[in-house]
């Protein structure tokens, strides 16, 4: 059952490389916040998310910003209505960054977190063998290596999964709306 805490929403928004670590990050985020603060997430995740509300769209660059600007979208809808919404998705350009923050902010705080993963790192992880296809030629337009990634110049946080262990980027990550008191 949800607990009715009376507390306002709010939205952590995670940007970076494929391979970085946003959707690991974001798993663990939702045990943690439903099992310690007993308050629901939704998590717009980029790969359900382009399967579920953006199945059709292509890496264009249009077609990348259309994506991010429904997550701000759906981000903002559920910060309005008291919830925490956690978005993991490249969301590789800071205007449209800027504009899912806006509507967010219109109704809770926002918190843009850069998962600075090197690239080289997330190549070697390479989770989904795609690096491994870029590098082959069998995919084009690839966010970091052949398709601009504008990194944050002002972020909230900024997480080098290649250099923290999961459980304390959780608690780096939490510590923000903590300290608003929105947990
Ligand atoms: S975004 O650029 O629109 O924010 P999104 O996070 O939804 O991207 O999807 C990224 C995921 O799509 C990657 O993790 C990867 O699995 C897959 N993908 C397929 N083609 C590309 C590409 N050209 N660039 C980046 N990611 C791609």
């Amino acid at each position: 059952m949800t607990k009715r805490t009376g507390l306002r929403g709010f939205t952590i928004f995670m940007t970076g490389f494929s391979g970085a670590g946003k959707s690991t990050i974001a798993q663990r985020l939702v045990e943690v916040v439903e099992e310690e603060y007993q308050r629901p997430l939704t998590l717009l995740d980029g790969d359900v998310i382009r399967r579920m509300l953006s199945s059709g769209l292509t890496f264009s660059r249009a077609d990348r910003e259309l994506n991010i600007r429904r997550i701000g979208y759906v981000a903002a809808e559920v910060t309005r209505h008291g919830g925490v919404c956690v978005c993991a998705a490249i969301a590789p350009f800071r205007s449209v960054r800027a504009e899912a923050r806006a509507a967010v902010e219109v109704f809770g705080r926002f918190y843009e977190v850069h998962i600075s993963t090197p690239l080289a790192v997330c190549e070697q992880r390479d989770p989904k063998g795609l690096y491994r296809k870029v590098r082959r030629g069998e995919i084009k337009g690839f966010t970091g290596v052949d398709d601009p990634f504008e990194a944050p110049q002002q972020c909230e946080l900024e997480i080098d999964t290649s250099a923290m262990s999961l459980e304390d980027e959780v608690r780096r990550i939490l510590a923000l709306p903590a300290a608003d008191g929105l947990l």
